[in-house]
């Protein structure tokens, strides 16, 4: 199968599956224990169902969206991954180039490979800088410094990695974290010879150039790595840190990976501006809610005025559509930029996002709502949301809008409307 002729998602990890080693495309396709989690993300979506509105004009649709002041052309962006060149080189930027082009945001990881500085100037208004608090409140400041000078608009923090995780997939393959090129990875990759060939000609391990600086002089990439593993995961982290790198990051913040809505509220209390609802793509805590699940009492808990995120199993546009119904503004997703990227480079992250895009634009036209951003509630067949017989409107729809409903139900807890 060429990238052009995949058809959605699943068939750009499958792709993806056949370019690299399995050692590679495990340590992104997998969760942690028993990858509950990861499944549950995907099923969260399935528990909902839309309902269409016909004979509405739709013959013009748009689902731009403004996020943190600034307008997207589409309501979703690329999450956040570490050690991305490793599946292909230069993957960092890549995705800044492919969410320039399509103007959607890209969360850059400090655990990138590409260098915060670089890669900003491939996408100056796409690049979003995610961070974690480390064990060295130093490099914090001066991750928060490097971000600002280079022009960042948007500072992330994630705070779901208080440890490693036990992903059995990883420790079954023999993947090392700092990564190490065994001579057993070695023999494994074999079985793909251009991904080993790329491998090998860009210098094998590739470096985390955001961690450089921090390293002694002439440090190779494994030690890079090393060191980096020594500062995060950071378990000594609370909410005093967010508080510190709050006071000192003076553009819009948001926090990813709460999951609690008094975890939520409390970080809307301190000033943060946007939330990631996240469980990492079920890669830290394997009987932990989907997104999706806590997303109505997180909304709930912080009011109408805090944009929130959703992320983890994003993998139709009718995921960002049932998102934004239960209260989201914006989505995000992980694993099929990296597939994309695996499996074809930037056409194939290109192709990730117009798979997407294509989705959303279409389930619009299904709905009879032509504007993204006055979905609502009310799309959302009751007997998958909460039903109160004592309303007669669904919560969220605006009164005019083109997408004002008369359903005859409500939806008590989940204001949407944003
Ligand atoms: C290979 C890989 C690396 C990741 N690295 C990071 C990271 O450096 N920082 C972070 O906040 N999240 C990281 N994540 C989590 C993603 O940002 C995101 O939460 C997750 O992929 C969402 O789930 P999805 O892949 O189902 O969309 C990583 C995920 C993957 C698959």
């Amino acid at each position: 199968m060429n990238i052009q002729n995949a058809l959605n998602l699943d068939d750009i990890r499958e792709l993806a599956r056949r370019k690299l080693p399995r050692i590679a495309f495990d340590f992104i396709d997998g969760g942690v224990d028993d990858e509950h989690c990861l499944r549950r993300n995907r099923e969260a979506f399935q528990q909902h169902r839309l309902v269409p509105r016909y004979l509405v004009d739709v013959s013009k649709r748009d689902q731009s969206t403004v996020l943190l002041g600034q307008r997207y052309a589409s309501p979703f962006g690329i999450s956040p991954t570490g050690l991305a060149g490793l599946f292909r080189p230069d993957a960092d930027r890549m995705l800044a180039a492919s969410a320039a082009k399509a103007n959607i945001p890209f969360l850059l990881s400090s655990a990138s490979n590409g260098q915060l500085e670089d890669v900003v100037k491939v996408a100056p208004d796409h690049v979003w800088f995610q961070m974690y608090c480390t064990s060295d409140e130093a490099i914090n400041a001066d991750l928060v410094r490097r971000a600002r000078e280079a022009g960042v608009r948007v500072l992330v923090v994630s705070v779901d990695v208080p440890v490693n995780s036990n992903r059995e997939r990883n420790r079954r393959n023999g993947f090392s974290r700092p990564f190490r090129m065994t001579p057993g990875v070695v023999l494994e990759a074999l079985a793909h010879p251009a991904w080993v060939l790329r491998y090998l000609r860009t210098g094998g391990i590739p470096m985390m150039r955001n961690w450089q600086p921090y390293a002694p002089p002439g440090a190779s990439a494994s030690e890079v790595a090393d060191m980096y593993g020594t500062l995060t995961p950071a378990p000594m982290v609370q909410w005093q840190h967010l508080q510190r790198i709050r006071e000192a990051w003076a553009g819009p913040m948001v926090v990813k990976g709460l999951m609690h809505p008094d975890d939520a509220r409390q970080a809307a209390r301190m000033g943060v501006d946007a939330l990631v609802i996240s469980n990492h793509g079920g890669r830290q805590l394997d009987v932990a809610p989907s997104p999706l699940e806590v997303l109505p009492a997180i909304r709930a808990a912080v009011g109408d005025d805090m944009e929130l995120i959703l992320d983890s199993g994003v993998r139709r546009g009718s995921d960002v559509v049932i998102a934004r119904c239960l209260g989201a503004k914006f989505s995000i997703f992980g694993r099929p930029t990296l597939f994309g990227a695996a499996a074809a480079g930037e056409a194939g992250i290109d192709r990730v996002i117009r798979i997407v895009r294509n989705e959303i634009d279409m389930v619009l036209a299904q709905l009879g709502c032509p504007a993204f951003e006055e979905l609502h509630a009310g799309y959302l067949w009751p007997a998958h949301a909460q039903f109160s017989p004592l309303n007669n409107r669904a919560s969220g729809a605006r009164e005019g809008s083109t997408c004002e409903t008369s359903a005859p139900f409500a939806i008590p807890s989940a204001p949407v409307e944003r």
